[in-house]
């Protein structure tokens, strides 16, 4: 038996990856940027059983995440990155995994991020593959795209590229380079109706999606030079510009995807209030649900997290700083 267990963060994006170019290779229309977080993260287990699994069929790979076993459709995503790795190691061996997020599956945090870039490491470590970040970018990618991007640690900018070798993650700034924060606040746990992958099939549905990708260009050089300069007041109009860039795209696509809910709407008319009347550098993005992310320097993370629990439709409060890339524990979690 070969086993290995990583702890990967997950991220959350400042430019977003929003439709793709080739589904199945999940190559995206544009760069994107974001910052790999320390608190919000998964951690998996992966053990091939070296034996041929002809029998597939009859003991087909192990699946348990957050304690409940996947069957069927749900480990059918799961099963097909095994199958890549299985591919390329040129081993048919059984695999058991078990994986755990650090933080609730509906808090509008991403779990396919961390869990396919800890799925990728663990799973590849413990064939024996020495594969270089880049290519463990690149495999993890198709598993999920932006599971490509929490392969590195900090500030990290996904390459769209051509092809499944060039479409990449590469860092731009470590953790240490800025205490910058996410605080997530959730204002509904409903489940979504449509997952990211689906909807990013639709994008070019979207009349807006063509303008939001041609307006990507100087969005991309603002942030990158903003946070090369640490500079929050540079950052946060752009983050909430491609957040809302992404939006009407989303809600303007057929079908029309509006994951916003009023509590969505309440923490977005607050978070500019603080910002005008009580000068607080505080800014928002939001993904592919109705929870608000907040991003500010560490400073600013009280002050918030204090507004935040006054709002009538905040339920839970996340915070996370940024954080390392994928990282290889002792223990195990079976
Ligand atoms: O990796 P996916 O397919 O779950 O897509 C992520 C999409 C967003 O979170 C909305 C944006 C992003 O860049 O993370």
């Amino acid at each position: 038996m070969r086993k290995c267990t990583v702890r990967a963060g997950s991220n959350i994006a400042f430019i977003k990856y929003w439709g793709v170019a080739d589904p199945a290779l999940n190559l995206p229309l544009s760069n994107s940027i974001s910052m790999t977080l320390a608190d919000a993260y998964t951690v998996t287990t992966v053990a091939w059983e070296e034996r041929p699994a002809q029998a597939r069929g009859e003991a087909p790979d192990e699946i348990v995440l957050d304690g409940v076993r996947l069957e069927g459709e749900a480990a059918q995503r799961i099963v097909a990155h095994l199958d890549r790795l299985r591919a390329l190691a040129q081993v048919d061996w059984r695999a058991r995994v078990v994986s755990q997020n650090n933080f609730p599956a509906a808090a509008g945090i991403a779990s396919s991020a961390s869990g396919f870039a800890a799925l990728t490491v663990a799973g590849c470590r413990a064939l024996g593959l020495e594969l270089s970040p880049t290519r463990l970018s690149a495999l993890a990618r198709r598993g999920s795209g932006s599971a490509c991007r929490s392969i590195f640690g900090g500030f990290v900018e996904w390459e769209q590229g051509h092809d499944d070798t060039t479409s990449v993650a590469r860092p731009l700034f470590p953790a240490e380079h800025w205490d910058l924060h996410d605080v997530v606040a959730v204002v509904s746990r409903a489940a979504k109706a449509v997952s990211s992958a689906g909807g990013h099939q639709v994008a070019a549905t979207s009349p807006f999606n063509a303008a939001r990708i041609a307006s990507l260009p100087p969005l991309l050089a603002t942030v990158r030079d903003a946070i090369a300069a640490r500079d929050i007041s540079r950052l946060g109009p752009a983050i909430e510009q491609d957040a809302l860039a992404m939006h009407g795209v989303m809600m303007t696509s057929h079908p029309s995807l509006l994951y916003w809910q009023p509590g969505t709407v309440e923490v977005l008319h607050a978070v500019r209030r603080w910002r005008q009347e009580e000068g607080l550098a505080v800014y928002f993005t939001i993904d592919a649900g109705p929870n608000v992310h907040l991003i500010c320097e560490q400073d600013q993370v009280g002050p918030v997290v204090q507004r935040l629990q006054q709002l009538a439709s905040v339920q839970q409060i996340l915070v996370s700083g940024p954080g390392p890339g994928p990282v290889e524990l002792d223990e195990h979690l079976f």
